[in-house]
């Protein structure tokens, strides 16, 4: 159903050799919002590239949203996003605004861009920061793009985010090593990942790093039912397993559920949180071309004269979808690739 809505406003990307808007603006703003994510700097650098051949001056807004209220605008010329596309984290730096999220904050933002003589915004961020992006489209004239960047992958309207594939090689890398450790001392490991509402990573990291059981939000798993698949996989003969946890109240996380198992499966469980590790770091070859693509689609969209947009991935293809049109709701998982756990963990 959420399938079928989506094919019907999906456009796909259109080269502009020539193709303008009847105006459009000519000097756009750029900035990043809600958690860091790697790739962030490969968007900004490719709106201002793609801006750039365009005509258009591009100004970068500093500590997102709050940084828009305050009027923290810095010129980026194309040599000021020279060396980035290879950076984790954003060189604009990122913040969460609490005035932002009432209306007189985004007017006091509105004003602050049109006083500079801004008529368009780039927003690269997440799940958040869209309800921000869709709020300010709708109170203003300033045309809004929005690029989803979230480790987390649950941004609704694009089948990914900036970030999410990194963050995934990155927790990966470390489930290898934490592998080695538990074969050698015939260990059971809990590993904790981000994913505080959405268990895209988790699930990502269970399947490609062949983990013995997954916990994520959505799912969330009795602790008896834990045991007795953990078990049940001893029985058949492994002798060290790993699970992942998404961290957050709704799974309790891993430290809660070691504690919980509490030597009922051999040895003490030992457990590791990732954390932050994963926000982190140098981006994937997958997140820079999607970054790259994006921020080159968010551009070309206000040069056509799009209306206000997500800029997506579906399917592989570049993807408006208008913001009125984004659904409400994050993005839900893929049941199957849960059983598929259990299912390669045999
Ligand atoms: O949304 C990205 C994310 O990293 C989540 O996975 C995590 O739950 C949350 O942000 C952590 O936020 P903070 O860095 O503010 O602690």
């Amino acid at each position: 159903m959420e399938e079928q809505s989506k094919q019907d406003h999906l456009c796909k990307d259109q080269p502009h050799p020539n193709r303008r808007g009847p105006s459009y603006p000519h000097k756009m703003a750029v900035l990043t919002a809600g958690g860091d994510a790697p790739g962030m700097n490969a968007a900004i650098r490719s709106v201002v590239r793609v801006a750039g051949a365009a005509d258009i001056e591009v100004v970068g807004v500093q500590r997102a949203f709050e940084g828009l209220l305050f009027g923290k605008f810095t010129p980026l010329p194309s040599r000021a996003v020279a060396n980035i596309i290879q950076r984790g984290g954003t060189i604009l730096e990122t913040s969460r605004s609490e005035q932002f999220r009432t209306p007189g904050g985004r007017a006091r933002a509105a004003e602050n861009l049109h006083y500079n003589g801004i008529g368009a915004l780039v927003i690269i961020g997440g799940d958040g920061s869209l309800q921000g992006a869709r709020a300010l489209a709708a109170e203003s004239d300033l045309k809004v793009m929005f690029i989803p960047a979230s480790i987390d992958n649950d941004v609704p309207g694009s089948d990914f985010s900036i970030g999410f594939d990194t963050a995934v090689n990155t927790a990966l890398d470390a489930i290898d090593r934490i592998r080695d450790t538990a074969f050698a001392h015939e260990r059971l490991f809990f590993v904790e990942v981000m994913g505080r509402d959405s268990g895209f990573i988790a699930l990502a990291v269970a399947i490609a790093g062949g983990a013995e059981a997954v916990v994520i939000p959505e799912m969330p798993i009795e602790v008896e039912e834990l045991i007795r698949r953990v078990e049940e996989s001893q029985a058949r003969g492994k002798r060290s397993s790993i699970v992942v946890v998404s961290e957050g109240p709704r799974t309790g996380g891993a430290m809660k559920l070691a504690n919980a198992v509490d030597g009922r499966l051999g040895d003490a469980a030992r457990v590791v949180v990732l954390g932050h590790i994963q926000r982190g770091g140098s981006p994937t070859a997958r997140d820079r071309l999607l970054a790259s693509r994006m921020g080159a689609g968010a551009v070309k969209a206000i040069v056509d004269g799009r209306l206000s947009s997500l800029v997506g991935e579906h399917r592989g293809e570049i993807i408006f979808v208008p913001l009125t049109e984004v659904p409400e709701k994050s993005r839900t998982l893929d049941t199957e690739l849960i059983e598929l756990v259990t299912l390669l963990s045999l």
